[in-house]
């Protein structure tokens, strides 16, 4: 299996630093070529990791005012909820940087999961017309110049969950759930097309207690072994880099 790339960093915050020069890069890269950033976040510990962001010199350096920000997946509670995705993000990022309020695309939380999810998936498609958003030429699916995941223990990104049914979607680009095994039950998430037209994804990972999952998800395991949703992360003509810490790619033997 092509893995992609693999960024294995001694410690946590040689690791943020690399990430925070990752995405400087790419948002320079993208704002030269297109006039336009479009970025989808997760939830998680993603967040803290990609703090340096805020201080120098990505504070000043970055152009915040060309970024479009979108979210892998949300959980369908109140935005001001500590479950939020957004409200992490929030506090934890788009507070202490100048992004434009007007370009953050946080679900509308006074509707149900399915109303939410089909109002975001508009949202985008309107983005996408407008090429805000660049368009695959192979799916029709939309291109974001980035989309950062993490990855649970059980092998999760976004909301899509070992065996759920959600792992089959083919057409639709964004979704509900109402059965997450980790709470909060009810997540909007995009599909494995949307995550698979990606330009860049990125996979941030660390701590020993998903060192196993790191190992399934990457390396030539057995056929008898489960295939995790982060296996499935495979962007068809994108970039595909894992950030790893050296206790998460301590069972990795493609490194
Ligand atoms: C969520 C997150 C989720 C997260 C992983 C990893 O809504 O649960 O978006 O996809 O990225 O669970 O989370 P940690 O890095 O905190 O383990």
């Amino acid at each position: 299996k092509d893995g992609g790339e693999f960024r294995i960093h001694e410690n946590v915050d040689e690791l943020a630093t690399d990430l925070a020069d990752y995405i400087a890069e790419l948002s320079e890269i993208s704002v030269k070529e297109r006039g336009f950033f479009a970025i989808a976040l997760s939830g998680g510990s993603l967040i803290s990791l990609m703090g340096k962001l805020c201080e120098a010199p990505f504070n000043k350096t970055v152009d915040w005012a060309k970024w479009y920000i979108f979210w892998a997946d949300e959980r369908v509670v109140a935005k001001n909820h500590a479950d939020s995705n957004y409200k992490l993000a929030k506090d934890g990022l788009l507070s202490k940087v100048p992004v434009v309020p007007g370009h953050i695309y946080s679900i509308n939380d006074s509707l149900s999961a399915e109303e939410a999810a089909s109002e975001y998936e508009f949202v985008l498609r309107q983005l996408v017309k407008t090429r805000t958003v660049d368009v695959s030429e192979i799916s029709d699916c939309p291109k974001f110049d980035l989309i950062l995941l993490g990855m649970g223990p059980d092998g999760h990104v976004a909301s899509l969950f070992p065996n759920h049914i959600a792992l089959d979607e083919k057409e639709e680009w964004i979704i509900f759930i109402t059965d997450s095994p980790k709470p909060p039950p009810e997540r909007i998430t995009f599909t494995l097309p949307v995550i698979n037209s990606a330009s860049n994804v990125a996979v941030v990972v660390t701590g020993a207690n998903k060192a196993e999952a790191v190992h399934l998800a990457i390396d030539n395991v057995g056929s008898e072994c489960p295939v995790l949703p982060a296996r499935m992360v495979c962007p068809t003509n994108g970039k595909l880099v894992w950030f790893l810490d050296r206790a998460a790619a301590s069972m990795l033997e493609a490194s």
